[in-house]
């Protein structure tokens, strides 16, 4: 596991999208994109960059269970907002939060997994560790799963919705299997509030509790983090 520490979040982004292209260059064709705050800058450079994904495939980590791909509120939404209208793939795929037969949802995106294995994985951070929705507790074996989001997650992701009571209490989420089959995987992380997280992950123990602490045992990871990310590695 490699760790970059740089002293801006702009910069971890620089850092990120060279990997990305570098990636991209080397003939990476699929790719698994994540939401949330973190990657933003990423996706900024994305746009702006000349790079055609016409003959790429995306697979996002997760999707919120019960919003429709038009919620303003949804993954689909913010994958169209950030990146897909401007930089559209082949394919996209994200789970879709509105499916009824359920399981058949979750094989289905486990099988993709198999058809269009993600050669370039971007990752986020939970501050409890979580990476897609993969909450403490999950057991690394896990693949694509509907999850019970943690009542940390619901109150983190509430700052995006009118109030808590809003934010969907389950989702659809790629497991720990799933985002360990990647080739190449990068995590960002920013801010004090997940140096825990990155400290655990970095340097604790491989264990449940630590979902992302299973990337130690990756062979090609690099976590990308800012100053105050860093500020609890010894
Ligand atoms: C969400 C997402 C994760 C993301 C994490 C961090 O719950 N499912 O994929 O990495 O939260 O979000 P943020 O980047 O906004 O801090």
């Amino acid at each position: 596991m490699k760790v970059i520490i740089k002293s801006s979040e702009h910069d971890c982004a620089q850092e990120a999208f060279s990997l990305f292209q570098n990636a991209y260059q080397n003939g990476a064709k699929h790719f698994g994109l994540a939401t949330g705050t973190t990657p933003l800058g990423l996706y900024e450079l994305i746009r702006n960059s000349n790079m055609d994904f016409s003959d790429c495939i995306s697979i996002n980590l997760d999707e919120y269970v019960g919003l429709s791909r038009d919620n303003a509120h949804s993954y689909h939404h913010y994958m169209k907002e950030q990146l897909f209208a401007v930089k559209p793939f082949k394919h996209s795929f994200l789970p879709n939060g509105l499916a009824t037969d359920e399981q058949g949802e979750i094989d289905a995106y486990e099988q993709l997994l198999s058809t269009y294995p993600i050669d370039f994985q971007i990752l986020g951070l939970g501050s409890n560790a979580h990476i897609g929705f993969n909450e403490p507790g999950t057991p690394f074996t896990q693949t694509t799963h509907k999850v019970k989001l943690a009542d940390a997650t619901i109150r983190a992701n509430s700052r995006f919705f009118e109030n808590e009571q809003e934010v969907p209490q389950y989702a659809f989420s790629m497991g720990l299997a799933s985002i360990m089959k990647a080739k190449e995987i990068v995590l960002l992380a920013f801010g004090r509030n997940k140096a825990q997280a990155v400290a655990d992950l970095v340097q604790g123990p491989v264990t449940v509790d630590v979902p992302a602490s299973i990337l130690q045992t990756h062979p090609n990871v690099t976590i990308i983090i800012d100053e105050q990310a860093a500020s609890l590695l010894h």
